[in-house]
């Protein structure tokens, strides 16, 4: 069938067989279809939507447009999970999850990317190790899996290509903003991991991709429904992006403070009520764990044995890094040159964080990317970020900045006290988790 007249379907707010799918994704990948086309469909999509079908199939396609991990010859005694974020500010879980739930008996093959908007990328974060491979070739990287019982690494442009093409025209047609179009786009690169079961982390808030709950909901949903069509058991957390995750936002801070957590040194309340909540999801999903409480117990043993410190180190070793990086990570991280509290004027309550602000902050102190070319300071950043519901007096440090000269602490300074709120009214506390989307 012509391109054009599988377009003129979804144009006319027809649904689209798989094959017709399958065409449409496979002169994608194969460049016979032309960028107007690709724009042409994306902005059908946009307007008359797609059945859960379709989107089955778009996914599927786009997953298949590339190589699918295998695991059947790699002989693994648990279940291949892995867990996705909608992207936040000091989302530094990713970190912390893959050696928790391989210390318990699963397997992660994570595939991460780069910071996107105002979010950081656990691609980045990992980039402040020394000599951390996050490119490496299929045999190693199924033997890291094995041996280390994760790996996290970087997409390769085998990897589900038809995404890469698709991803690129949306961007410049005004197309991103479709929950389908989403759900195949964050299913195909995950899907194509070769996975039993994945947990999605739909970060809800002023800090989050998706501008209102509605629409977390929407997408949670959607991407739970395809993804356990497409045979990969599938649950979704709604949680909370109204502050900083962790305690720190920026590169090799924010390692610090995920290899800090590990080791028991540094845990802060609400990175710890999300990353259990994953973890123990990843577990009941794997069939791990009976239940919640086993879960938990299972995670919080391997933390506190010292067990899922010993995972990371392994697998930080074999991705290339420094042997001794879990127990000498200040040796190896890169400071900035000036690191220095800021304080507030105002006095009273910490109400409200504007988390895009604090976000676009780090980018701008140099920690995140103007344009795709731009190369990052690993080192800036905010660090011991005050949670939301502090009392602040005026010699209370709102955080501490890590900035590579005076200017850029002042412009990060100033950034961070315009983004936050501080008065006499009531503190409304919002929950980690909303909603649990199966
Ligand atoms: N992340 C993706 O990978 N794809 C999207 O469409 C949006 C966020």
């Amino acid at each position: 069938m012509l391109i054009q007249e599988i377009i003129k379907i979804k144009r006319d707010g027809g649904e689209l067989s798989a094959k017709q799918v399958q065409e449409f994704v496979k002169g994608v990948t194969e460049d016979t279809t032309s960028e107007g086309q690709i724009a042409a469909m994306c902005m059908a999509i946009f307007f008359n939507k797609m059945k859960i079908a379709e989107r089955t199939h778009l996914t599927t396609a786009m997953r298949d447009s590339g190589r699918v991990l295998q695991w059947a010859d790699a002989n693994l005694d648990g279940p291949i999970v892995d867990k996705h974020s909608t992207g936040g500010v000091g989302d530094v879980v990713s970190l912390m999850l893959a050696p928790m739930v391989a210390a318990c008996g699963a397997y992660v093959p994570m595939i991460s990317g780069r910071g996107l908007g105002h979010t950081g990328g656990t691609l980045d974060k990992l980039s402040a190790i020394p000599g951390f491979d996050t490119f490496p070739d299929p045999d190693k990287l199924k033997r890291i899996v094995k041996s280390a019982g994760g790996v996290i690494i970087g997409q390769t442009p085998d990897l589900a290509p038809a995404d890469k093409r698709i991803y690129a025209t949306r961007d410049i047609t005004a197309t991103v903003e479709s929950i389908d179009l989403i759900t195949a786009s964050i299913l195909s690169k995950k899907l194509a991991e070769g996975l039993d079961s994945l947990v999605m982390d739909v970060k809800v808030g002023n800090g989050a991709f998706m501008p209102t709950y509605e629409d977390s909901v929407a997408l949670a949903k959607s991407i739970v429904e395809v993804a356990n069509h497409a045979g990969c058991q599938t649950t979704a957390l709604l949680t909370d992006m109204n502050q900083v995750l962790a305690s720190s936002a920026g590169n090799a801070i924010e390692v610090r403070e995920a290899v800090q957590y590990l080791r028991g040194e540094n845990i802060n309340p609400r990175l710890h009520a999300v990353n259990m909540a994953l973890c123990e999801q990843l577990l009941i999903n794997g069939k791990l764990a009976k239940d919640k409480a086993d879960a938990n117990a299972q995670l919080q043993s391997a933390l506190d044995s010292g067990k899922a410190a010993e995972y990371f180190a392994k697998m930080v070793t074999e991705q290339g890094g420094p042997a001794d990086f879990v127990d000498n990570y200040d040796n190896y991280l890169v400071k900035a040159n000036v690191i220095k509290p800021v304080f507030s004027s105002n006095v009273g309550t910490l109400r409200a964080m504007d988390t895009r602000s604090v976000g676009v902050a780090v980018i701008g102190l140099g920690g995140g990317r103007r344009v795709a070319t731009d190369e990052i300071d690993l080192s800036v950043g905010y660090d011991e970020i005050l949670p939301l519901g502090t009392k602040v007096e005026k010699d209370t440090p709102l955080a501490v900045i890590h900035a590579k000269d005076e200017q850029s602490w002042q412009a990060a300074a100033d950034a961070l006290l315009n983004a936050v709120t501080i008065d006499e009214g009531t503190y409304e506390p919002t929950p980690e988790i909303y909603e649990v989307v199966e």
